[in-house]
């Protein structure tokens, strides 16, 4: 098939590869002419495994190119994929201008019978509105459709997600635009759930409301096991031995960022609101999430009494590990409210450097590995559980610390192998180890 796919963002780009991989001719659009010049020359402009291998094997190969221009890669598409941002209002709520913006510049040279999929995440009712508004401009003969086909893909792990992702969800009103669509993923192997437009844009955003939950629901039993001095990780494994629960995302830690879970909880509660419904347990979840961020520093304040002067490190700035990505990553918060306490901040990340400072308050120093940042530290926060620090000689970090301490924050680390290297060690929901010296208030 011929396919378009509009947006060289995140979403845009792995699908576009992705699709390119299965054995479709993929035009991929985007308005800016820098991040054309540079695709076409198989340079991402985000950090994702694999994705320029795939970018360099395809358009070497004729089946992937980069345009920005809608009258070259809509005309000979059988399949429009909406794949632009729909970033968060003041309010919360999803802003579809970009959705509407990308169907409406396609208009004019739609081929008949064409089949538009909004895989962006788009409040419930957005398929309807573009609908709408291709049938005020376009003659019903034309037969032009719209189709929601949400993604579920993990910055990281994005290529590996599409080729084994556990569904493929679509939304079609009819069944013609929904069999083009269900023929396009085929080649994939991965069950298909076939569904009502509505319905498949609610599923999107369920879906990563319920895993959000999950994630404040296991970090609150954590914050209890820290007073009852039970461990969380104990707790996760019993609990998600049973199918009903399961044993995924029951990782307590220092609560979820990125470019999803903050965004769509938030914007299902606007849609929510909009019905006059009061989403009460989601509301609850992003609370939860909003205090976890910051408990490390109330942890930290605990154990030294006063923050002002020291200088601490900061390991981790991305969101999580495998990804640049700063969006909604605690650092931001936990690095602000470390400078704000008058500490000194010594920031390091294995592939977030170049990104972070302009998420970072500008106070924040950085340095060229762990060891630098640690060195002649009173202390130090792990934020991100990147596989290079799990693997950290913990008697080597002591060494070069001023004063051993360790805020985890993921929980990288066996409570034994801080034990015996001599590290005060505070975590999320297990014991604290202290060796060294005893907490202050
Ligand atoms: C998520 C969804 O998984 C994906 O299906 C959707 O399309 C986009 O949002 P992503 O944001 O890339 O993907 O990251 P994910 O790996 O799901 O992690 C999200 C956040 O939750 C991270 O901050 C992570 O650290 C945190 N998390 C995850 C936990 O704190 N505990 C867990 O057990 C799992």
């Amino acid at each position: 098939m011929n396919i378009a796919v509009i947006g060289a963002g995140y979403v845009g780009l792995i699908s576009s590869v992705c699709y390119a991989e299965i054995g479709h001719q993929v035009v991929g659009l985007d308005l800016d002419p820098d991040k054309i010049q540079k695709l076409n020359r198989f340079v991402s402009p985000i950090y994702e495994p694999g994705l320029e291998e795939l970018l360099e094997k395809h358009i070497t190969g004729g089946r992937l190119k980069f345009t920005d221009s809608y009258e070259e890669a809509i005309p000979m598409a059988d399949v429009i994929v909406i794949a632009v941002g729909t970033p968060s209002q003041a309010n919360g709520m999803a802003d579809i201008s970009f959705v509407e913006g990308a169907a409406l510049s396609s208009i004019p040279y739609l081929k008949k019978q064409a089949v538009l999929v909004i895989k962006s995440t788009v409040p419930v009712g957005t398929g309807d509105h573009v609908e709408a508004l291709i049938r005020d401009r376009i003659s019903p003969d034309y037969g032009i459709e719209v189709v929601s086909n949400p993604e579920f893909l993990r910055e990281g792990t994005a290529i590996y997600d599409t080729f084994h992702g556990d569904r493929i969800v679509i939304g079609a009103n009819r069944d013609s635009a929904g069999e083009t669509v269900r023929r396009l993923h085929e080649p994939l192997g991965i069950p298909i759930v076939m569904t009502d437009r509505r319905s498949s844009e609610m599923i999107k955003y369920a879906s990563n409301a319920f895993l959000a939950t999950k994630i404040s629901f296991i970090n609150e039993i954590a914050n209890l096991c820290e007073m009852l001095d039970a461990n969380v990780e104990n707790v996760s494994e019993g609990m998600g031995l049973d199918k009903r629960i399961g044993n995924q995302f029951l990782k307590a830690g220092i609560g979820y960022g990125g470019s999803c879970f903050p965004k769509d909880t938030n914007a299902l509660i606007q849609i929510a609101g909009n019905m006059q419904y009061d989403f009460e347990l989601l509301r609850s979840v992003v609370k939860v999430n909003e205090k976890q961020q910051t408990g490390i520093l109330r942890k930290a304040k605990a154990y030294y009494g006063s923050l002002q002067g020291l200088k601490f490190a900061v390991l981790g700035l991305a969101f999580k590990p495998n990804t640049d990505d700063m969006r909604e990553a605690p650092s931001i918060r936990v690095i602000e409210q470390l400078v704000n306490e008058e500490a000194e901040v010594v920031a390091y990340d294995p592939v977030a450097m170049d990104k972070a400072p302009q998420w970072l308050h500008p106070a924040t120093q950085y340095a060229g590995s762990w060891e630098e940042a640690i060195q002649d530290a009173d202390g130090v926060f792990l934020l991100t559980d990147w596989e290079e620090f799990k693997q950290i000689d913990l008697r080597k970090l002591r060494s070069l610390m001023k004063r051993p301490a360790m805020f985890d924050g993921r929980n990288c680390f066996k409570l034994s192998a801080a034990e015996s290297a001599g590290l005060d060690y505070v975590s999320v929901g297990r014991p604290a180890v202290r060796k060294t010296v005893q907490p202050v208030g």
